[in-house]
Formats: structure tokens, C-alpha cells, sequence
């Protein structure tokens, strides 16, 4: 368990400046293992260098990719296998990361070896049987050894696996992406139907490195035809929207600021965050740079004074899903009530998400109910500075200390060492932004 602690006060200044946040961490996750079975040598620029993104390269390493570093960290030149991985040589630590295991797992399931792949604490507790079942029935040999059952550490014994089509139970990206991962290295077509629009990187990537892929009009039906060649293709990853974020909402919530966040991905099923603070009256204005592959663009959030509440739509959720816990700050400090129902999954994230949020919500003084499925806020209530455990969760850590920059007095998050999963240079920007 880590003791790190990180305190803010009431910011004395606005927020101003420019920051260029890191490259997204979903994207990143999927660069590493497309561009590991990849031929070719491929640049890859502005990796995610955090924890959770550099196990996952680090796993393809021990596949047989190759890594060069360039000028810096996130640049590197990137050598894949030609779709003739080796075996690991050492059991593969995931670390904090539900994405880089479920990803990993579609493929490590279809490849011709057997692969351990471990976690840490909040890992080895969220559910994998979500993805032990559809790879299963592609007839993956898959054992969950954790003391929780359906649990991390796995076992997989790679295997050749049968194309099926699955319907998702539930709106996950990952549980999508591990069973297409799968699907492109298994003979015939593979196919999915997810419940809601989920993040479409995978599809993307596809399309980038190649990969036949069909996708229905609305979204909903995936297919990959297996077994694929993927050729190598250099690759720049946008700026992390769930980073940019904790900003957006600062910039609205402490009067007088005005920043600009550059290069940070715009793929409309990860940009609801925009939507909703836009709705709720966030002042925040958006200039594209580029709309192909994944877009991006800078964004300028400048301080707004009359957010009021919103009901945050169904089909909202899980292009959102990150944002909630900076999404309910920005409510405490809107007028009326704003209501987030439908997102059950948060309590299977880092941490139970619904619970980490209303409860340290309520520690400083924020009226909020909880539900099964979500919780609501209503705001204009003074909040006040507490010390409050992140409970290992970088989003819960980042999240209380935007809310610290508006709470009287100081506030302290507890176990903040996880925001190195996602952001490493988060202390950094806010210094930087804050102006301390
Ligand atoms: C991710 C999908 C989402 C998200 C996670 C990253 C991905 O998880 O919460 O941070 O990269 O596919 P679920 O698939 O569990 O919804």
C-alpha cells in the first residue's frame, strides 16, 4: 500500500496557461500489442509513459518486440514480430491495469504458449470471468487462480480458438476489444454486439494497421476476419481526454481562469465528458486540428459561474465512464441537481467508483445520495477541505484534488502513488496551472 499524499489549498490564483496532456492511456495500450505482432518497424510518438501502459509494453518486449527509444520516453520505434511472438520468459505483471490484462488475455488466448499474467491488489479483485466466458466459448483454455474466484492471477494456455459471435452483457470496451483481439487471429469471422457505443480505439487501430473490420451503421455489430496480417504503420497518440478532464472541470469550477489544453483526442465516443460540462454551461471552446483516425484539437476551458445541474443520459455513460468521479466536482459546485443512474460498472473499476466518489463527496460537505447504478449531487453548498483516502485510485485522487482547489482550507488525498498509473506528470501540471 503506497503513503504518498498530495495537498492542495483554495486556489489563490485562477487557473492559466497551456498544457499538452499525455498521450491516451486506451490507445496506448492497444499501440504496444498491435504494433507487437505487427511486421515491420513502426515510430510510435507520445506513448503513455505511466505505469499501466509501460507493463503493457513491457509484456510485448517479452514477446519479442522491440523498443528503441528515440529523442524521449514516448517516442520509440517500435519492431513487431511478424505475428511470431515467443513465449514470455517471465510471468507478465499487469499491475494496476484491468485494460492491458483483458486486452492481453484475447491474444496471449490464441498464441502457442502458455502465459501467467498477475496484478496488484485492486487488480487481482476486479472481474475477469467478463472475458473468460466469450473466450472460452472461442474454446481458450483460461484459469482464473486469484483468491477471489473469477479473479486475476490467469493462467492461459494458448491455443487455437474458433471464430463465434457474442453478445455483450455489458457496454465494456475491453470485453469488446479482448474478444476482436482474439477474433483477428482466428480462422473465420469473429463477430460482437455491444449493448451501447462503446470506445471504438480498437476498430480504429484496425483500420489503421489494415485489418479488415466491418462495422454496422449503428455501431452496435462488430466483425473481424481472422487470421490478419498486420503492417507496420507509424502512429501519433493523442493527448488522454480522461487526463484533460481534471482540468476542464478546475478551469469551469475556480473563478477567473482560462486555459488551453492542446492535442487532446476528440473521438466522439470518449468526448461525452465535453457534452455534459457544455450542457451544464462550462465555458469550453474547441479548435480540431485533425479529424481522421483519431481526431484531436485544442481546447480552452474558461472559468463559468452558472453551471447548473443535468441528467446524464444513458447512452452518456460509457463514453464518459472515467469522467464521473471529476464529473460529480463539477456538480457540487453547479446549481440544482445532477443525476448519474445507469453506470453499475463504476463499482468494478479501480476501486467501487459510486462508493469512493459519494463518499468523499460527502466528507466535504456535499449534499449527494447514492444509488446501486450511480448517485446524484445537488450543488451550491460550500465545500470544505478534508483528508480523504484515494483508495489507491488514480481518477479518485485526481478527481478530490480539483475539488481541493475550490474547498475552503486544505484538502489531502491519501495513496495518491496510483495517479502514476495514468499521469505521470499530474503534480507537475498542476503546479504549473496553479501557479504554486
Ligand atoms: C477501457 C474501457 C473502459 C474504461 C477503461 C479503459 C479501454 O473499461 O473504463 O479505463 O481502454 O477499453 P470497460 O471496458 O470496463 O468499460
Amino acid at each position: 500500500m503506497s503513503n504518498k499524499s498530495i495537498t492542495v489549498q483554495k486556489a489563490l490564483h485562477p487557473l492559466r496557461g497551456s498544457i499538452t496532456v499525455p498521450g491516451d492511456k486506451s490507445i496506448s495500450h492497444r499501440v504496444a500489442i498491435l504494433g507487437a505482432l505487427a511486421s515491420g518497424s513502426m515510430q510510435v510518438k507520445n506513448y503513455l509513459c505511466s505505469e499501466d501502459c509501460i507493463n503493457t509494453l513491457r509484456a510485448m518486449q517479452q514477446l519479442g518486440a522491440k523498443v528503441e527509444v528515440t529523442d524521449s520516453q514516448q517516442n520509440f520505434t517500435l519492431t513487431g514480430t511478424g505475428m511470431h511472438p515467443v513465449a514470455p520468459a517471465h510471468d507478465i505483471d499487469c499491475g494496476n491495469s484491468g485494460t492491458g490484462m483483458r486486452l492481453m488475455a484475447g491474444v496471449m488466448a490464441a498464441l502457442p504458449f502458455s502465459t501467467r499474467m498477475y496484478g496488484d491488489e485492486s487488480l487481482s479483485k476486479r472481474p475477469m470471468k467478463r472475458i473468460m466466458d466469450p473466450l472460452t466459448a472461442m474454446g481458450a483454455k483460461i484459469t482464473a487462480c486469484g483468491e477471489k474466484p473469477g479473479c486475476a492471477p490467469l493462467e492461459i494456455q494458448g491455443t487455437k480458438l474458433q471464430a463465434i459471435h457474442y453478445d455483450l452483457p455489458m457496454a465494456s470496451a475491453q470485453v469488446k476489444s479482448a474478444v476482436l483481439l482474439a477474433g483477428m487471429l482466428t480462422e473465420g469471422t469473429t463477430s460482437v454486439h455491444q449493448p451501447a457505443i462503446t470506445r471504438d480505439h480498437t476498430e480504429r487501430l484496425f483500420a489503421h494497421f489494415g485489418i479488415p473490420c466491418s462495422i454496422s451503421a449503428d455501431s452496435l455489430d462488430i466483425a473481424v476476419s481472422g487470421p490478419v496480417a498486420i503492417q507496420a504503420k507509424d502512429i501519433t497518440v493523442p493527448g488522454d481526454i480522461s487526463s484533460a478532464a481534471f482540468w476542464m472541470v478546475a478551469a469551469a469550477i475556480v473563478p477567473g481562469s482560462e486555459i488551453t489544453l492542446k492535442n487532446v483526442g476528440l473521438n466522439p465516443t470518449r468526448d461525452a465528458i465535453i457534452t455534459v460540462l457544455k450542457r451544464m454551461g462550462a465555458d469550453i471552446s474547441i479548435t480540431t486540428i485533425n479529424t481522421t483516425g483519431e481526431p484531436y484539437g485544442d481546447i480552452v476551458v474558461r472559468y463559468s459561474p452558472n453551471m447548473k445541474g443535468t441528467d446524464v443520459l444513458p447512452h452518456e455513460i460509457p463514453n464518459l465512464i472515467d469522467e464521473i468521479p471529476v464529473l460529480s466536482i463539477a456538480a457540487a459546485f453547479a446549481e440544482g441537481t445532477t443525476t448519474i443512474r445507469n453506470a453499475a460498472e463504476l463499482r468494478v473499476k479501480e476501486s467501487d467508483r459510486i462508493s469512493t466518489t459519494v463518499g468523499n463527496l460527502r466528507a466535504m460537505g456535499a449534499h449527494v445520495e447514492e444509488y446501486e447504478d450511480g448517485f446524484a449531487v445537488t450543488g451550491g453548498y460550500a465545500l470544505h477541505g478534508a483528508t480523504m483516502d484515494s483508495y489507491g485510485d488514480h481518477r479518485i485522487a485526481m478527481s478530490f484534488l480539483m475539488a481541493g482547489l475550490m474547498a475552503e482550507g486544505e484538502t489531502t488525498l491519501l495513496q495518491c502513488e496510483n495517479i502514476n498509473t495514468s499521469y505521470p506528470s499530474f503534480e507537475e501540471h498542476l503546479r504549473q496551472l496553479t501557479h504554486c
